[in-house]
């Protein structure tokens, strides 16, 4: 499965990258607003960091808006993604960047009906929020398994990009239901590596190989 960070933080993104696991980075307008950067500065630094598709959102809610945001996004470096609202405007918008090229992260999907259009439209990738599902006692993952079995069953091409993910918890499910991607915060990435059994047992190791320091 692909790991994508899902922060504008060029900082954690680059310790990110570090560990080795970084396959693309997600941004949206509440994660710029948050570290309060430009997109348009922002991305191509980004972009320099990841080596991976790198999704930029556009704020545009009409077609010939989106087009004309997507299309100077798109132009700030190979690898950048165009981030567009799962909207019909959005959808319309979609269908003719596919025809040019362009890829695509059809975000703020929260139904497989809405999913399928996406796919029907030609989306990149489709960006499922599970989080927010989970918040209101709907359950995210199931979204998840609807649209991989959807995608499968029509063979569409479109790679499902879990999104809004709280916990490590939902990287094991979304690799158990065979999701092409997830995008996780950095405080979930560092998750992903550590158990307190780990930790214990090396302790444990390290005490034992310094006792037998003094062997023969
Ligand atoms: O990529 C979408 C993600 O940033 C949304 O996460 O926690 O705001 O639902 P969250």
């Amino acid at each position: 499965m692909q790991i994508f960070i899902d922060s504008a933080d060029l900082a954690e993104i680059k310790e990110a990258v570090a560990i080795g696991v970084v396959d693309g980075c997600t941004t949206n307008p509440s994660l710029l607003a948050k570290v309060g950067r430009k997109l348009e500065a922002l991305i191509p630094e980004i972009c320099e960091v990841v080596n991976g598709p790198v999704s930029a959102e556009v704020v545009a809610t009409d077609c010939d808006g989106i087009l004309k945001e997507g299309r100077a996004l798109a132009k700030l470096h190979k690898n950048v993604v165009v981030k567009v609202p799962l909207i019909v405007e959005g959808l319309k918008a979609v269908r003719v960047f596919s025809k040019e090229g362009i890829k695509t992260n059809v975000t703020l999907c929260f139904s497989p009906t809405q999913a399928m259009l996406a796919a029907k439209a030609g989306a990149t990738y489709i960006s499922p929020f599970v989080g927010r599902l989970d918040d209101l006692a709907q359950d995210g993952m199931e979204l998840i398994q609807q649209i991989v079995t959807i995608y499968d069953n029509y063979d569409y091409d479109t790679q499902v990009l879990v999104a809004s993910v709280r916990n490590p918890v939902h990287v094991t499910n979304a690799a158990l239901i065979g999701a092409h991607c997830a995008t996780i915060p950095f405080s979930v990435i560092k998750q992903l590596a550590s158990h307190p059994l780990t930790d214990s047992g090396l302790a444990k190791f390290l005490a034992d190989a310094k006792k037998n320091a003094g062997a023969v």
